[in-house]
């Protein structure tokens, strides 16, 4: 069953064909950053006309890539929430459309079940390449964690139906109350003129720096102990930049940046920072990691499961991997990432994820519509 992804809930256009829920024939992506990159964020109505500017062509380019003409596409699974308005309008739309007028059934796809099947999805492409691996089981504790969202989930699968496919239940445990742990990275990044998105630069940055220089609190949750927070974080790095030498630093920075027309390389930007900069980055990475890893523990050991997932663009982060790789071996968990590419946001993982609601049963009609907020499982306790 060939199943065409299409995500358009950010600033990503991306469409992909992937076969039985299991092998990716195309994951195109069309990244919007040079768009977004002078004003340090994504601009939401900029977003949703590039959307339409790339969406045609994208889709195109994922069915010739995969060897397809569109007539050979046996569904379409389209992100339906949550989002920017604006730009999951785009690929809903063209979803429904080409659905509607290639007589083939329509599904939509929560964008964190995709981020989710991510996960499940390059697990299985590893071992389908003879890799020795261990299989992604359930029930998993995952945490999806990228620019828009910090949340952690129950995922179980329920065995497989009369369809002899298997369908999965989500149960939301916990999530971020203010800033997600990617939008703290990026807002950081803009705050000392380190670029954007801020993530990468500001992971390849933070292995030059000390992260023992500045000691952050540790985030403390009234409540729900498994909902983050990272705005506190965000707010203690200013106090320590503003009128401080780091902020004519990062000023320095700006009018650089914004004085070269090219991107910079990373050993350029290296050469305008200074240590005091670099140890700041570091110390905010690791206390952004640290919060995650222990939360993430401390759900998967609360409900006493072996199996931890983290996906999302934040699962890019190598120390983030190398933090879970360790805990993992020490305290017995088996943790599974996606592939640096499924990660981030791209439409392998939601043609995945609709490819196990199509085989459920789930069918959309033409009242199909997008949600800007759209909750995956019930809500925390
Ligand atoms: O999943 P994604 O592509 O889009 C959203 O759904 O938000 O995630 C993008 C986010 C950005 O905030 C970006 O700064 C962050 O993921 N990111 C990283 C890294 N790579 C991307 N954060 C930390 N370290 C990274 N290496
Ligand atoms: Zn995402």
């Amino acid at each position: 069953m060939l199943v065409l992804g299409i995500e358009s809930s950010c600033d990503e256009t991306a469409a992909a064909v992937v076969a039985d829920g299991t092998r990716v024939l195309s994951n195109v992506v069309a990244s919007q950053i040079k768009i977004h990159e002078s004003f340090g964020g994504v601009v939401p109505e900029l977003a949703s006309r590039e959307h339409l500017r790339k969406i045609a062509p994208v889709v195109d380019e994922a069915c010739r890539q995969a060897g397809t003409p569109l007539q050979g596409i046996d569904a379409v699974a389209v992100t339906e929430g949550p989002g920017l308005i604006g730009s999951l309008l785009v690929g809903l739309v063209y979803g429904k459309a080409l659905a509607l007028s290639l007589g083939k059934p329509l599904v939509g796809v929560n964008h964190l079940e995709g981020h989710i099947h991510a996960v499940l999805l390059h697990n299985t492409i590893e071992r389908q390449e003879g890799k020795s691996v261990p299989a992604a089981g359930f029930p998993s504790i995952t945490l999806v964690v990228s620019g828009g969202h910090t949340s952690l989930f129950r995922v179980d699968r329920d065995a497989a139906s009369g369809s002899g496919s298997p369908s999965f239940s989500y149960k939301a445990l916990g999530q971020t109350r203010d800033d997600a742990a990617g939008e703290a990275f990026d807002k950081v990044a803009k705050l000392l003129a380190l670029g954007y998105p801020g993530g990468p630069v500001i992971d390849r940055l933070a292995r030059e720096g000390n992260p023992s220089t500045v000691k952050f609190s540790r985030i403390r949750m009234k409540g729900n102990p498994l909902d983050f927070s990272f705005s506190g974080l965000k707010t203690a790095v200013l106090y320590r930049v503003r009128g401080t030498a780091l902020a004519s630093e990062a000023e320095e920075r700006r009018i650089w940046r914004s004085a070269s027309p090219d991107a910079v390389s990373d050993e350029e930007l290296r050469a305008h920072c200074s240590r005091s900069t670099l140890d700041l980055v570091a110390s905010f990475q690791r206390a952004v990691v640290t919060d995650l890893v222990e939360r993430t523990l401390a759900a998967a050991t609360g409900a006493g499961i072996r199996t931890i997932f983290v996906s999302g663009g934040v699962a890019c982060n190598s120390l983030l991997r190398e933090r879970f790789a360790k805990a993992g071996e020490e305290h017995g968990f088996n943790v599974f990432f996606p592939s640096l590419r499924l990660s981030t946001d791209n439409a392998a993982m939601i043609a995945a994820a609709g490819y196990y609601r199509l085989a459920a049963g789930h069918r959309a009609d033409s009242s199909l519509n997008a949600h800007a907020s759209f909750p995956l499982g019930n809500n925390p306790a």
